[in-house]
């Protein structure tokens, strides 16, 4: 013998669909405000808010990227660290900046104040630009040009640190960019920002 069973399809014995309290109504109503006020928030975000940059992203044979960037760095060539060429681009131009297991190739020095349009890919595995100390993170993808219009706001002697696990030297892909400022004069390589032996041979 079955006993009635109470399914969603009879109404619920009870005074829940008697019109809403005031207060109700209230609480509904500055809980609906609150949800525009947060979607208004996503677009007004990535305007005003400081945030990550949005760049253009395109598709690229990685190995057309490297190669890519290997004319770049022979082009503008200006030194070398440890075997890595040291490359300065014309203010204005695009930078290229590739990222392998495991090292940034090349070394960029960028002027400070100066434009730039950075395009950054990776040529084998995902990878993580940081910029160190800054607050800078990208998600470095494989067969994605990922180009940023850069304006560097200080002078200095950075480090691009892989912040993404990509094998087995993961730890030692440090990278390098040097901001000199508006006279062109270079910045001292700081014993505390020196690239570990092997980062970038
Ligand atoms: Cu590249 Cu971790």
């Amino acid at each position: 013998m079955l006993t009635k069973v109470h399914t969603g399809l009879d109404p619920v014995p009870g005074v829940w669909w008697k019109p809403a309290h005031k207060a109700e109504k209230v609480w509904v109503g500055i809980a609906f405000a609150w949800c525009l006020v947060l979607f208004a928030m996503m677009p007004l975000w990535h305007w005003k808010g400081g945030q990550n940059p949005s760049g253009i992203r395109t598709r690229v044979d990685p190995q057309q990227f490297y190669r890519r960037t290997t004319e770049f760095a022979r082009q503008y060539q200006v030194g070398t660290d440890r075997g890595m060429p040291i490359v300065q681009p014309p203010a204005g131009s695009d930078v290229y900046l590739t990222a392998l297991t495991y090292q940034w190739y090349p070394i960029l020095q960028l002027v400070q104040g100066q434009t730039y349009r950075l395009h950054i890919s990776a040529l084998d595995f995902n990878h993580g630009f940081s910029l160190y100390p800054l607050n800078v993170n990208f998600q470095i993808v494989p067969g994605y040009d990922y180009a940023l219009e850069v304006t560097p706001t200080a002078a200095g002697d950075f480090r691009i640190i892989c912040n993404e696990f990509c094998g087995i030297g993961h730890h030692t892909m440090v990278g390098r960019v040097i901001v000199v400022d508006g006279s062109g004069r270079p910045v001292a390589d700081t014993p505390r920002a020196r690239i570990i032996p092997g980062g970038a041979p």
